[in-house]
């Protein structure tokens, strides 16, 4: 079911995707940024969904210097407020085409005691799965309006160390930074396949895909001025690690591929090669995020955390 692509895809030579818009959470930074770039080069509109704007100002004046024919635009999103969530969700819809949203942004060192985000969510969770779920939500009918639209959610190789318990998916019971960030990943993996199939219940033309960039590290990533600039220290430690890390930039390569193969479908999952590093090819998610009871407990959880309805009739 999940590993239909073909096992042969050159990340260094993309399909056109000119007229293409893709929208990008977390795009001022790693994977998200690569991933725009990749993008851009390929000639894709590109929209760095941020929190921060100079960040973001930064990141595009990168993709500018690096591709000059670029088309860049910037749209505000904090995923871990609801509010600006929905503002962003309306910034997107007015677009006059959205082919592509790439849900990325996250917590990747979440705090070591539980924090709640102003709507009252558990921290890891809100920013990397619940609100990228509203933002979904809010952007849904412009995705329909585009062709052939997918939206990519990004999982992590973490969805195979921890147990989910999915009566305590805002962690009040049992909280450790690692636990948040895993299971965070889970609530996104799930999503992801879930709503590829709640997508073809309801008849939609939206296909959902997920992607997983293996283990890609800052210090194994290129110097881009103002956006990826470690020192020399992290670039000698995190190249110590370089037989089983690979850079952002390569992290980026599954997601790219989910994003534009023509010949992926939806429900398909991509990550490395290698697992952990390499090209891209399809992946079999983990049993955990392919259970329909545990993506039912996710989505029913995400739709009361929310307050936002998708889908759900199906
Ligand atoms: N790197 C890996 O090996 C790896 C492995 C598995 C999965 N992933 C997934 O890949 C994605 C990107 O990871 P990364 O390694 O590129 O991390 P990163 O370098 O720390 O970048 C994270 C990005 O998310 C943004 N972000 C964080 N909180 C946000 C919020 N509340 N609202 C909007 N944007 C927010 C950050 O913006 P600021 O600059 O404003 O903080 C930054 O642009 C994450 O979903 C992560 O779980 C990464």
């Amino acid at each position: 079911m999940t590993t239909r692509g073909s096992r042969h895809w050159d990340p260094e030579r993309l399909p056109s995707q000119v007229g293409r818009v893709v929208a990008i959470t977390g795009a001022n930074a790693g994977l998200g940024f690569f991933t725009s770039l990749q993008l851009a080069r390929a000639g894709a509109r590109v929209v760095l969904a941020c929190r921060d704007e100079t960040r973001a100002e930064t990141a595009r004046a990168a993709i500018r210097r690096l591709v000059p024919e670029a088309s860049v635009d910037v749209v505000r999103i904090d995923t871990s407020d609801l509010a600006s969530v929905g503002d962003a969700a309306l910034a997107l819809s007015a677009l006059n085409r959205l082919d592509v949203l790439i849900t990325n942004a996250g917590v990747v060192h979440p705090p070591r005691e539980r924090a709640l985000t102003g709507d009252g969510l558990e921290l890891v969770g809100a920013t990397n799965h619940f609100g990228h779920f509203a933002l979904v939500a809010g952007v849904i009918d412009a995705l329909e309006r585009t062709p052939g639209a997918r939206v990519v959610t990004l999982g992590s190789l973490a969805t195979r160390l921890v147990r989910l318990d999915v009566d305590d998916l805002q962690l009040e019971r049992r909280y450790t930074g690692w636990r948040a960030y895993a299971q965070s990943k889970i609530m996104a993996w799930s999503f992801g396949l879930e709503l590829d199939r709640r997508l073809r219940a309801s008849g939609l033309g939206t296909r959902a895909l997920v992607a997983h960039p293996g283990y890609s590290i800052t210090g194994r990533t290129p110097i881009v001025r103002g956006v990826n600039e470690p020192g020399a220290g992290q670039r000698f430690v995190d190249n110590l690690q370089a037989s089983f890390t690979q850079g952002k930039d390569r992290g980026a390569w599954p997601t790219v591929r989910a994003a534009v193969d023509a010949g992926a479908e939806g429900g398909e999952s991509f990550g490395p090669r290698f697992f952990i590093k390499g090209a891209p090819v399809p992946q079999m998610p983990v049993g955990v995020v392919r259970d329909r009871a545990t993506a039912t407990a996710i989505w029913t959880e995400s739709e009361r955390a929310t307050g936002v309805r998708l889908l759900s009739a199906s």
